[in-house]
C-alpha cells in the first residue's frame, strides 16, 4: 500500500500504528477475561486497564466512570437519551450549527418526540463564544451539546469557559470530543464536563468500532440499554453499578485492547507533540494550495488537522474521485456528516476534506498538494482520468 497518500483521517485513522497491530494479535492468541464471569490463568484484564488509561489520559476519574461504547455516535446517544430519559418534564437543549448528524440526529428525534425544545446557536468564524451560549441559556435549560472541535471547519471550542459558566447555572454539559480526543490535550481536571463522548477509532488510532463515554456523575443518565452484565444478575433491573450501568452484553474486546494500545501509542509520543508535528505537516499541504489557481480553501489556519477545499468547476465528488483513483490520495467529498455548517461556507455547500494524522508525513503532503493542483490545472482540458 505504498501507493496510497490517506487523507481520511478525520473518519477514521489508517494506518494503525504498529504496536496497536502486535496488541490486537496477542489479544487474540487467549481467550479474553470477563469480569466476574470467566478467568484463564496468564489473561490480561484489558478492561481494567483500559479503563486506568483513560482516566490517567483524561486527567478524570474515578477509572469506572469510563464507559465503552461502539464509537462516538453510540457515546453520544448514551449520554443525550440517557439525561432526557432522566428528566420529569421536557427541557430546553442548546446546541451549535457545527454539530455531526451523531448530536443532530438524536436531539431532533427528541423534538420530533415533544421531549425537548432546541436552540441551535451559529457559529462565528467556526466558534461559539461563552456569550453565545449565554444569549441562548434559559430558566428551563437543561443540556448544552457541543462539539469540541469541528470535523468540517477543524476549529476548536473553548469548552472550558463555557463548562465553567454552564457549571454555575447547574446545566448539563455534553461534549463531543470525536475529533480532539487524542489530537489535543483534554484535561477534564480543569474543564467542567458532564459527559465527554469520544472514539477510538481516529486520533486515539484504535480500530474502528471502539468508543468511550466519560460521565462525572452516572447518577444524572438513565441507562437506554438493557442486559446481562455478568455481575447482579439475579437483580430485576439493569445493575446500577458502574461501568455496568451501561455496558451490557458482550464487549468489543479486541478494540478495547487497540484503544489501550492506541492510547499508550499517543503517551509514547506525547500528545504536545504530535499535536504539533500533525499541525506542522497540515500546514504543508494548506500552504501549497493555498491562493493557487482554481483551488478555493476554506480552511486557511485550522486548529485541527483538517483541509477543506473545493475546486472550481468541478464537483467535490468527481475531484476526491479522480484524487483517489488518479492518484492514490484517498479525501473525502460532500457534507461530512455536518450539514448546518456546509450551508453558511458560500461555495463549500459540498466540499473536499483532506485529514490528516499524526502518521502522515510532509513528503506526502507535497505530493497531494501537486496532484490537487494537477486535478485543478485540467478542468478545462477535459483530460480523462481512470
Ligand atoms: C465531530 C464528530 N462527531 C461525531 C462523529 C462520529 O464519530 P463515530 O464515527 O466514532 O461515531 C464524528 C466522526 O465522523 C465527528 O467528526
Amino acid at each position: 500500500m505504498d501507493d496510497i497518500i490517506y487523507l481520511n483521517n478525520a473518519a477514521t485513522t489508517w494506518p494503525k500504528p504498529g504496536p496497536v497491530m502486535q496488541a490486537v494479535e496477542e489479544s487474540l492468541r487467549l481467550p479474553y477475561y470477563e469480569e466476574g464471569r470467566s478467568s484463564v490463568p496468564g489473561q490480561t484484564d484489558y478492561l481494567s486497564l483500559t479503563r486506568d488509561a483513560l482516566a490517567r489520559f483524561f486527567r478524570a476519574g474515578p477509572p469506572e466512570h469510563f464507559v465503552f461504547t461502539q464509537n462516538a455516535t453510540d457515546s453520544l446517544n448514551v449520554a443525550i437519551q440517557g439525561f432526557v430519559k432522566r428528566q420529569d418534564r421536557p427541557i430546553h437543549v442548546v446546541t451549535t450549527d457545527l454539530e455531526h448528524n451523531s448530536v443532530l440526529r438524536p436531539l431532533r428525534t427528541l423534538e420530533a418526540g415533544k421531549k425537548i425544545s432546541l436552540t441551535i446557536v451559529p457559529s462565528t468564524d467556526g466558534r461559539v463564544s461563552v456569550d453565545a451560549i449565554r444569549q441562548a441559556v434559559r430558566e428551563e435549560t437543561g443540556m448544552v451539546v457541543m462539539t469540541h472541535g469541528s470535523n468540517v471547519l477543524g476549529t476548536v471550542q473553548d469548552i472550558g469557559s463555557i463548562g465553567a459558566f454552564l457549571k454555575d447555572r447547574g446545566i448539563f454539559f455534553c461534549v463531543d470530543a470525536a475529533q480532539t480526543a487524542g489530537q489535543i490535550p483534554i484535561d477534564l481536571s480543569t474543564v467542567p464536563v458532564d459527559a465527554l463522548a469520544f472514539t477510538g477509532h481516529k486520533a486515539l488510532f484504535g480500530l474502528p468500532g471502539i468508543g468511550g463515554l466519560y460521565l462525572a456523575d452516572p447518577e444524572q443518565v438513565d441507562p437506554i440499554r438493557q442486559g446481562g452484565t455478568g455481575v447482579n444478575s439475579k437483580y430485576p433491573l439493569q445493575t446500577p453499578e458502574m461501568p455496568m450501568k451501561f455496558e451490557v452484553g458482550t464487549p468489543n474486546h479486541p478494540g478495547i485492547v487497540s484503544l489501550l494500545a492506541g492510547i499508550r501509542f499517543v503517551e509514547s509520543v506525547g500528545i504536545g507533540e504530535a499535536a504539533r508535528s500533525t499541525m506542522a505537516t497540515t500546514r504543508v499541504l494548506i500552504d501549497a494550495i493555498r491562493s493557487q489557481p482554481g483551488i478555493l480553501l476554506y480552511t486557511k489556519d485550522p486548529d485541527l488537522p483538517v483541509v477543506l477545499f473545493n475546486i472550481e468547476g468541478m464537483h467535490c465528488n468527481t475531484v476526491s474521485r479522480i484524487l483517489g483513483r488518479g492518484y492514490g490520495v484517498i479525501t473525502r467529498p460532500g457534507l461530512h456528516c455536518a450539514p448546518l455548517i456546509h450551508q453558511r461556507i458560500p461555495g463549500g455547500e459540498e466540499s473536499v476534506r483532506a485529514s490528516l494524522s499524526y502518521l502522515n508525513t510532509e513528503e506526502e503532503c507535497r505530493k497531494a498538494a501537486e496532484y490537487i493542483l494537477e486535478v485543478a490545472g485540467s478542468v478545462d482540458k477535459k483530460i480523462e482520468f481512470a
